[in-house]
């Protein structure tokens, strides 16, 4: 918070063009300009009172089920008999992603680094709801549904998956140093026409050497410029399966919470995997540095009387327009970026406010 606050002073007694951003409102951010207040990670969400595209508030700060929370480990679940009966478990299982070389993008939000893809992806993602639904069956029901319940499941369809330093959630009151975040949209509940969201979090932990394998792909595509999107080359495989826990051991804790970003949106249900994965130290220090503190200088000293002009040779392109807008001042590729300092991108943790905390094990 200090270094956010020491940064922005630097830029402000020093000229335009020699400038340290704050990651998340550089030059270089894929924002909209138009995309509602925009916010960063510098204050870790305590600081997020604005508005969606729409002019509609968010819900950070009014929310009362937000995420992420502090989740108690297993054992406190399992003496509260806290549990998700064993049958009506989230499955899970995940195809491998194949890079034809302009179908899987490895993104620099600003925010965060996030994977899509082009090409439709075939998951099995399995969430459990009653068998009798009505307009108000929520895609969360399983949380109060009783081992004698009739059952049924729909699908929930992986839409990204992204990466926070340090973590979101905590278990029994503990950080890891990176989360995985898999983003998933369900339609198929008469709630859910318009699509309600479940996500899957997956902590890591420190290794001292040896690199995590499945993150590869991944980090040695990874863009270091906010605003930038790289392709994984042909050939590149992401096997998502292998950054969760085996399936023989995916124990997870299940409760109703928000998006951890503006808007902040509620109604979704978590599932954190209480097993870490394995992530280098060299590796951490890449995403740390790819979340990081830029100093920009423009590549041409002549062109500062124009920042705000557009070259028109942005790049990349991008399915979703809200990838397309460039941010206002100027283009990202007149810039040339040093990062300065390691970044971070979590949530604080948020008030529980008598919410249920199920273990599935
Ligand atoms: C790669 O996949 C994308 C999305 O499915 C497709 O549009 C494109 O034509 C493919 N490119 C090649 C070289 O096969
Ligand atoms: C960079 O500066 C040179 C010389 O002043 C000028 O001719 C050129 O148009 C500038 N390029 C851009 C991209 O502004
Ligand atoms: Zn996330």
């Amino acid at each position: 918070m200090y270094a956010a606050l020491l940064f922005a002073a630097l830029c402000f007694f020093k000229t335009t063009y020699a400038c340290i951003y704050k990651y998340g409102t550089s030059l270089d951010s894929l924002a909209a300009p138009n995309g509602g207040t925009p916010w960063d990670h510098g204050l870790h969400g305590d600081d997020w009172i604005g508005v969606d595209a729409t002019g509609k508030p968010w819900a950070c700060m009014s929310g009362i089920r937000q995420s992420p929370i502090n989740l108690p480990n297993a054992n406190i679940l399992d003496n509260r008999g806290s549990r998700i009966p064993r049958k009506f478990r989230t499955q899970w299982s995940y195809p491998t992603i194949y890079s034809n070389g302009s179908n899987v993008e490895v993104i620099n939000t600003g925010h965060t680094i996030q994977v899509e893809w082009l090409s439709p992806y075939a998951a099995d993602v399995e969430i459990v709801v009653p068998a009798r639904q009505d307009r108000n069956t929520q895609i969360t029901a399983v949380l109060s549904m009783n081992e004698n319940d009739q059952a049924t499941t729909v699908q929930a369809t992986p839409l990204q998956f992204h990466f926070h330093t340090v973590s979101e959630h905590l278990i029994g009151g503990e950080y890891h140093p990176l989360e995985l975040h898999i983003v998933h949209r369900v339609t198929d509940l008469p709630a859910c026409t318009a699509g309600c969201f479940s996500v899957t979090g997956v902590l890591f932990e420190l290794t001292q050497s040896e690199d995590n394998p499945f993150l590869e792909a991944i980090w040695a595509a990874m863009p270091m410029r906010e605003g930038a999107i790289n392709y994984l080359p042909p050939d590149a495989q992401i096997r998502l399966e292998e950054l969760l826990p085996p399936p023989s051991s995916r124990e997870y804790v299940t409760y109703e919470g928000s998006l951890t970003t503006p808007p902040c949106s509620e109604g979704l249900l978590w599932h954190v995997m209480l097993k870490p994965q394995k992530i280098s130290m060299a590796q951490w220090t890449k995403y740390k540095t790819a979340v990081g503190f830029k100093e920009c200088s423009l590549k041409n000293a002549t062109a500062t009387a124009t920042p705000s002009a557009k070259s028109g040779s942005r790049q990349p392109r991008h399915h979703h327009s809200r990838h397309l807008a460039a941010a206002a001042p100027g283009n990202p590729d007149d810039y040339t970026c040093n990062v300065v300092a390691y970044g971070t991108n979590f949530r604080t943790p948020q008030r529980l406010f008598g919410r249920a905390v199920k273990l599935a094990s």
